[in-house]
């Protein structure tokens, strides 16, 4: 019995230590030139778009502007000081200076009226419970990671204002080849297994740049000093004047530990061949080699699996 009870309460303890790992930070409310509250506005029956109108007329969300107060605050609560603010600032003819809650860099591109038309998501999914709410806080996460999570989760897509949508390599070289005057974008062994022509891309030392397995071989063995012990490294538009800026590595995710020695020797021996004798069929395939010093860290991390 003593034993069941020592067991209980490992398991609360792990459940606890969980729960705290979970909880993610909210900033607190900026404070507010005037104490706005949604809960007691929303709860009188008015409604977001009166406010806000999104996603008409355009692409951004607007924060209203005095005169909308004033229409019910020229008489409604006159004697309170926060609207006597409010009176005196539209009476100048200043705007109120709100501290912004949610705000994304300059160069992201966001538009609400795609949100709400065509990814179905409501003020709520990006911003909590707003009518419940007096100060607003950045409750929920806009960072790109946030972004990017809904966006895998719904097959998002870019909306290119023209053009046609090819599913992968496959897809976008077949179109390319059917439509006269097309341009694309497909890895390097689609461009040359189907003849199509392909142009220079600009580096970041700002020289023009055709693929071919010496320039993603630059961009690779570039990497090779700053190169992480899990392999997770980013040769995009990486340094170096003769290096092709769109390059990346492929990976392999290997578990660390099997149970099942049959499999972790066939799959160490398969990984073995490929970093050996396997690089000498990339060139034909149009794949750059990898070069030696990543071979020779991979053999390294492939003896440390159990
Ligand atoms: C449709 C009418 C209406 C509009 C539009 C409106 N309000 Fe109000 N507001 C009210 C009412 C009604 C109350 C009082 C709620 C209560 O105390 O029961 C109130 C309360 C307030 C208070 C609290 C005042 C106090 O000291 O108790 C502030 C501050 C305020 N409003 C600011 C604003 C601002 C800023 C805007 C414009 C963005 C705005 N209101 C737009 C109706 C409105
Ligand atoms: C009476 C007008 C009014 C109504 C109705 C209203 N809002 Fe607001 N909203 C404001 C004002 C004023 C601010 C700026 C002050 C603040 O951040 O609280 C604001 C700010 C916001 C912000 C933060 C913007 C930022 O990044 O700084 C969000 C999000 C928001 N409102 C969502 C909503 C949603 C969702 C609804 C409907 C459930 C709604 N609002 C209804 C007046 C209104
Ligand atoms: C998919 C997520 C998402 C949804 C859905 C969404 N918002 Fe936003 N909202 C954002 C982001 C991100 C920003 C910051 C935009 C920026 O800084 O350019 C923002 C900013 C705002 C702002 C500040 C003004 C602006 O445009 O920058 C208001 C007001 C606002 N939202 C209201 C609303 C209302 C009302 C709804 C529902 C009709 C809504 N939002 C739905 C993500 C969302
Ligand atoms: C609720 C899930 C969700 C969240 C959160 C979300 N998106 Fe989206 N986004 C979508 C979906 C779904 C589409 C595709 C809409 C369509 O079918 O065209 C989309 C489309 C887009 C587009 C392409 C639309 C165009 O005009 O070309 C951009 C850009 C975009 N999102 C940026 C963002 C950014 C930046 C954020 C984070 C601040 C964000 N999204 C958060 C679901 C989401």
């Amino acid at each position: 019995m003593s034993v069941e009870r020592v067991r209980h309460c490992w398991l609360i303890a792990i459940t606890v230590a969980l729960g705290f790992g979970q909880t993610k930070y909210v900033p607190p409310a900026p404070e507010q030139p005037i104490p706005f509250s949604h809960r007691v506005h929303i709860a009188k029956g008015l409604d977001c778009k009166g406010c806000h109108p999104v996603p008409e007329p355009g692409d951004f969300a607007t924060i209203p502007e005095t005169a909308k107060c004033m229409a019910c605050h020229s008489t409604v609560k006159k004697e309170s000081a926060a609207i006597q603010r409010l009176a005196a600032l539209h009476e100048q003819n200043k705007p109120v200076e709100w501290r912004r809650v949610y705000r994304l860099p300059d160069y992201v591109f966001f538009s609400h009226k795609e949100h709400i038309t065509k990814a179905a998501a409501t003020c709520e999914t990006c911003h909590g419970p707003v009518p419940e709410r007096d100060a607003l806080r950045k409750e929920k996460d806009i960072s790109m990671a946030a972004c990017m999570e809904c966006h895998r989760a719904k097959g998002a897509s870019v909306n290119w204002p023209v053009g046609l949508g090819g599913k992968g390599n496959e897809g976008v070289s077949g179109l390319i080849k059917q439509t006269p005057n097309s341009m694309g974008y497909v890895e390097l062994i689609y461009a040359i297994q189907n003849k199509m022509p392909y142009g220079k891309v600009k580096n970041s030392s700002g020289d023009f740049i055709k693929a071919d397995l010496a320039s993603v071989s630059g961009a690779a063995a570039g990497a090779v000093k700053t190169m992480p012990e899990d392999f997770r490294v980013s040769i995009t538009n990486a340094p170096g004047k003769t290096v092709y800026p769109i390059a990346s590595f492929t990976w392999l995710l290997v578990p660390s530990k099997f149970s099942d020695a049959g499999k972790r020797d066939a799959l160490k021996g398969f990984v073995q061949w490929m970093l050996a004798d396997g690089q000498n069929y990339a060139e034909s395939l149009a794949y750059a080699k990898l070069p030696p010093e990543v071979v020779a860290k991979e053999l390294k991390a492939l003896s440390k699996i159990q």
